[in-house]
């Protein structure tokens, strides 16, 4: 970590991390690390270029679903505050925009002409999902935040797999990212569990009946985003009709299984109240990617 980089009020300038690297080297992040569009036909010069566009869209995928969280903690700050302190809601928010700084400059590096005025081009938050802001109860809304800081936490994981593949402000990054979402976890387990502690066995379960739905939305929200940006991609590049077809759904990646398998072990552990619909799913959906 570039340690002189950090200042007293726990920021970096992420501006100065990425601005020595290279953006045409070989890969940013080793391209096993989304398995399904290994297969692929792309000529070795596009699957590099794809390798950096994903990049870019994790950039968003990620900022999108940071400010989210932000959104919903600050709308609903009222309620949290009932399981959680000031301290702990006021260093997540904190530390969530301090993840999105290093993200935007990260997509900022990496595409200027699509990240104009450091806005998202494929996925940027709409009426749909402020509606999910207003209107989702706690419990469903931070398992949902759960299993998505989860399948974040090990994108290093799969980076320090193949190190020459590997861009290393990117991995800095990660690593950063990672280590601060532990905590999170820690955080909306507890807000959860706060939760069910002081109301109604029935409320709960009501209330997680909508957690299955709202990761599909979620999943669908990034599905459609991608495959803006995947027709986006093939129109620059040239790619074929073919080839188009192949990249247009991006599958699971290493770190979102891996993910999904750390959250579904955590409820074996530690069993929530209603989780079990989802993470009977997540297995089921891991089974069939025969992974
Ligand atoms: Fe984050
Ligand atoms: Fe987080």
């Amino acid at each position: 970590m570039t340690g002189k980089l950090e200042s007293a009020n726990h920021s970096y300038d992420w501006d100065l991390v990425f601005a020595p690297m290279d953006i045409f080297r070989k890969y940013l992040i080793p391209e096993h690390h989304w398995p399904a569009l290994q297969k692929s036909s792309l000529s070795i010069d596009d699957r590099i270029r794809l390798n950096h566009f994903l990049t870019y869209f994790m950039c968003e995928m990620f900022i999108h679903f940071e400010k989210l969280i932000i959104q919903y903690m600050q709308f609903h700050r009222n309620k949290i505050l009932l399981h959680a302190s000031e301290k702990q809601i006021d260093r997540f928010i904190q530390e969530e925009e301090s993840h999105i700084k290093g993200f935007e400059s990260l997509a900022f590096k990496l595409r200027p002409d699509l990240f104009t005025d450091r806005n998202p081009r494929f996925l940027a938050i709409n009426s749909s999902d402020q509606m999910v802001i207003r209107h989702t109860s706690m419990l469903p809304f931070f398992m949902m935040a759960a299993l998505f800081e989860e399948m974040t936490l090990f994108i290093p994981t799969v980076m320090e797999e193949n190190l020459d593949d590997s861009s290393a402000p990117v991995l800095e990054l990660m690593r950063y990212h990672a280590k601060e979402e532990k905590s999170h976890i820690g955080i909306d387990r507890k807000i959860v569990m706060g939760t069910i502690q002081t109301q109604s066995k029935l409320k709960s379960n009501w209330e997680m009946q909508s957690l299955l739905p709202l990761v599909v939305y979620s999943n669908l929200r990034v599905e459609n985003a991608w495959k803006k940006a995947s027709i986006f991609f093939s129109q620059e590049r040239g790619l074929t009709k073919k080839q188009s077809k192949e990249i247009v759904s991006k599958g699971l990646s290493k770190s979102d299984q891996m993910g999904m398998q750390s959250y579904i072990q955590k409820n074996i552990d530690k069993p929530i109240l209603g989780n079990g619909i989802l993470c009977f799913v997540l297995k089921q959906l891991l089974k069939w990617k025969g992974i």
